[in-house]
């Protein structure tokens, strides 16, 4: 297998759905391990568009564990804390002299920059979530990042992104796409289509707001924009087949010897699916409703020792709003 088809085939066991986000972003990898990538800037800079939920932070998240063995090691700017001028001081570091010097230090350093690499891989992926949150200086600021791999500090001395990933997310466009794929949205409004057609349209509609919001050079300097489509339920079923077999997992390597075998039944699956999805929420929920609905559940089954060493534990949804767990030997 090609290093290409391998890195892919990692990246979308981790992220359903989007394979033609894994498709751009593979490229840039491989060129930046060929040592064929561009010189001042960044190896490669996309921006993810699309509905809530539906994995733009995910796949960089997954990036880092199949590049660097951990969904931790990115740097990660939260755009959302930077919508006031004075607090991109947090970003840069204020300039000597300045009241405060030494409490403001930059959060984006040389330092910081290499310390989210791996012996496997010298390319740090940097996250600016929610973009069209920052204030404009911001926008200014990653200009200069895109066009020559270089941010300069408050204290003059300059950071180079040459062997970074940048990617920005942002929710621009995102309400108009909804409406595109859920024209009469509401409960049990049928699943609209998604597909070819849909992504090309929901693409345009992310670009059309993009370029409404950013300056042309701006944009331009962007190597990739990548739309993200609503999951459809074949999609959100294979996520939550993934989490579940993360569960398991932690159950066999953390319980040990007091592990357990867990069952779902089709009643818990679809149970889970209905509370943990939408379209309108992607995923999102999903994780928090398995560890609500059923780790927790478990968890005080286990205090309460409950669950004999090498049982199994069927988990069904009867008629409360609950999953019912029982212990079969
Ligand atoms: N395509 C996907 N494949 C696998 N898991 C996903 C996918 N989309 C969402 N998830 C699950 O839902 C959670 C939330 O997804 P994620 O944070 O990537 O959403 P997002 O697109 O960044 O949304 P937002 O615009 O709200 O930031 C993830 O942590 C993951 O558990
Ligand atoms: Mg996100």
């Amino acid at each position: 297998m090609s290093g290409r088809e391998e890195l892919a085939e990692q990246l979308s066991s981790r992220l359903v759905g989007q394979a033609h986000a894994i498709a751009e972003i593979v490229p840039y990898v491989q060129m930046h391990r060929a040592g064929l990538g561009p010189e001042g800037r960044p190896a490669g800079v996309f921006l993810l568009l699309g509905p809530t939920g539906t994995g733009k932070t995910r796949t960089v998240e997954a990036l880092a564990d199949a590049l660097h063995g951990s969904e931790k090691n990115l740097v990660r700017v939260d755009c959302g804390e930077f919508q006031m001028e004075h607090e991109i001081a947090k970003l840069i570091g204020a300039p000597p002299g300045y009241l405060g010097h030494r409490e403001t230090l930059p959060m984006l350093t040389q330092q910081k920059l290499g310390a989210v690499t791996s012996e496997g891989s010298n390319l740090a992926l940097v996250l600016f979530d929610e973009i069209e949150k920052a204030a404009p200086s911001m926008t200014r600021l990653l200009l200069g990042v895109l066009d020559k791999a270089v941010l300069r500090l408050g204290d003059n001395t300059s950071v180079n992104f040459e062997r970074t990933h940048i990617f920005l997310t942002s929710n621009l466009g995102a309400s108009a796409m909804r409406k595109e794929v859920l024209p009469d949205f509401g409960f049990g409004s049928a699943m609209a289509g998604t597909g070819e057609g849909t992504l090309r349209k929901l693409s345009s509609i992310g670009l059309g707001a993009v370029k409404r919001k950013f300056a042309p050079e701006f944009v331009n300097r962007i190597d990739a924009v990548v739309t993200y489509q609503p999951l459809d339920e074949d999609a959100l079923e294979a996520i939550l087949d993934h989490q579940i077999a993360a569960l398991e997992r932690h159950i066999a390597q953390r319980l040990e010897e007091r592990a357990f075998t867990l069952e779902l039944d089709p009643s818990a699956r679809s149970f889970l699916l209905e509370k943990g999805t939408s379209r309108e929420y992607g995923a999102r929920e999903l994780k928090r409703i398995i560890l609500r609905r059923l780790t927790q559940p478990l968890a005080a089954m286990v205090e309460a020792n409950l669950i004999p060493s090498g049982a199994v534990v069927q988990a069904a949804h009867g008629d409360a709003d609950k999953l019912t767990l029982r212990v079969v030997d």
